[in-house]
C-alpha cells in the first residue's frame, strides 16, 4: 500500500478521498457541458445543458463548502471515471457524420454521467451519515444530489412525445 492510501484510515478520511474525486468531476463537466451545449444541435438538449453548466458551477461552489464544513483545503484527486467518460465522447466528436446521432449520443452520454453523480451522491452521504460529520458538511451535497436526479429526469423525458427529443428521434430514423 502507498503511503497516500495508508492515511486512509477513517470514514471521514475515506469520504474525503471520494469528495476529492467528486470535485474534479464537477470542474470538468462544466467544460464539457459548455461544449456539449455549443455542439448539440437539438435546441432543448443545447437548453438543457447550458441550465445544468451554471447548476454545476454552482454545486462546485457546494462541494468547497463540504470541504469547508470537515475543515479541508478542496483539492482536486483525478477522476479516472470521467477521463473514461469525456474520452467516449471525443470519439463521437471526431468520428460521428450526422449531427442527429451525436444529439441521441450526448442525451446518453449525459444520463450515464447523470447516474454516475447520482452514485457518487449517495455513497458519499453514506459515508457522511456513518462517520456522523455532520449537516454542514452533508447540506450541500443534498442539494447537489437533488439537481442531479432533477437533471436526470429531464433528460428522461426528452424523449416524450411533445419533447424535443421526439423530433431528434425523427431526425434520426427519419420518420
Ligand atoms: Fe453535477
Amino acid at each position: 500500500m502507498s503511503d497516500r492510501q495508508s492515511e486512509i484510515r477513517d470514514v471521514e478520511a475515506l469520504f474525503a478521498y471520494e469528495l476529492e474525486a467528486v470535485y474534479d468531476m464537477e470542474v470538468r463537466l462544466v467544460d464539457a457541458l459548455d461544449d456539449m451545449s455549443q455542439l448539440a444541435t437539438n435546441d432543448n438538449l443545447s437548453k438543457g445543458f447550458a441550465i445544468h453548466r451554471r447548476e454545476t458551477e454552482r454545486q462546485v461552489e457546494n462541494v468547497e463548502a463540504a470541504f469547508a464544513a470537515l475543515g479541508r483545503e478542496p483539492n482536486r484527486r483525478p477522476n479516472r471515471i470521467v477521463d473514461g467518460l469525456l474520452a467516449e465522447r471525443e470519439g463521437i466528436d471526431a468520428g460521428v457524420a450526422d449531427d442527429a446521432l451525436r444529439n441521441v449520443y450526448y442525451r446518453n452520454a449525459a444520463i450515464r454521467t447523470e447516474r454516475l453523480e447520482i452514485t457518487s451522491y449517495e455513497g458519499l452521504l453514506e459515508l457522511a451519515e456513518r462517520g456522523d460529520l455532520g449537516a454542514a458538511v452533508t447540506e450541500p451535497l443534498e442539494r447537489n444530489l437533488a439537481q442531479e436526479e432533477k437533471t436526470l429526469r429531464k433528460l428522461e423525458g426528452l424523449a416524450d412525445d411533445d419533447s424535443g427529443l421526439k423530433s431528434l428521434w425523427d431526425d434520426v430514423t427519419g420518420s
